[in-house]
């Protein structure tokens, strides 16, 4: 099946609100837990970068997993960042700061990161390389980078066998965005081309019928 285009940056107010109040709770703390098993150091305290963060649940899980760290969250959305900064409590805006700029062009506050890390993303994009240049435009040699994505599935019945395993129970604007999403993700075959491409050397794994989880150090 090929892959159909779904709307880059989520800016309708409906589709954010949805999306902000879904329960993450399970793919999200899976994403961290693994995030934090794989960087293997609960004490970082280096700057880590978060590319299309959305409403920051994956960020605010960060900057729990990891106290003494500091992170810049990015997204193109103003909708999504606007709720982000709404959650941001005080004491957490010394280390934690959200910022609007699109991948791949956004000029970002420091030149380097040690940590990159990307959830749910790369399947907006209509071209994968705005964020495999984004990356390679903020990692330095050690740069450890993290990314987790869907994967597209063989035919439309079988994307629709997931909305209906795995949203079921989600209002309606959520199963269609996932359903879109879905079509609009790459294979495995593809998301390695990409990373030749980009002369980026990453683990690709598949880790679920459904979710594909990136990593490697830049060397
Ligand atoms: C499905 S959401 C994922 C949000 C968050 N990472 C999470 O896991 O909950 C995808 C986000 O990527 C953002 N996005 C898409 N293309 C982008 C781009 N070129 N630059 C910045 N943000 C982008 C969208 O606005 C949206 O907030």
């Amino acid at each position: 099946m090929k892959r159909i285009l779904e709307p880059e940056l989520m800016l309708d107010e409906r589709q954010v609100r949805a999306y902000a109040e879904a329960d993450f709770e399970i793919p999200h703390q899976d994403f961290i837990n693994r995030l934090s098993t794989w960087v293997n150091e609960p004490g970082f305290s280096g700057t880590a970068l978060d590319l299309g963060c959305g409403p920051g649940d994956i960020s605010f899980r960060f900057a729990k997993a990891f106290p003494l760290s500091k992170l810049h969250a990015v997204d193109g959305s103003q909708p999504m960042l606007n709720i982000a900064q709404a959650a941001l409590i005080p004491d957490l805006a010394t280390r934690l700061h959200f910022i609007q700029g699109l991948l791949p062009t956004v000029i970002l506050p420091q030149s380097d990161y040690e940590i990159i890390f990307s959830n749910s993303v790369l399947h907006h994009l209509p071209d994968p390389q705005a964020l495999w240049q984004t990356i390679k435009n903020y990692a330095i040699p050690g740069t450890r980078i993290i990314i987790m994505d869907l994967l597209r599935p063989a035919n439309l019945a079988v994307a629709q066998k997931m909305v209906q395993d795995y949203t079921a129970n989600e209002p309606d604007i959520l199963q269609r965005d996932f359903y879109h999403s879905l079509l609009a993700a790459f294979s495995i075959e593809e998301i390695s081309t990409q990373l030749a491409q980009a002369d980026l050397q990453l683990q690709v794994e598949q880790i679920s019928d459904r979710h594909v989880f990136i990593t490697g150090v830049i060397r």
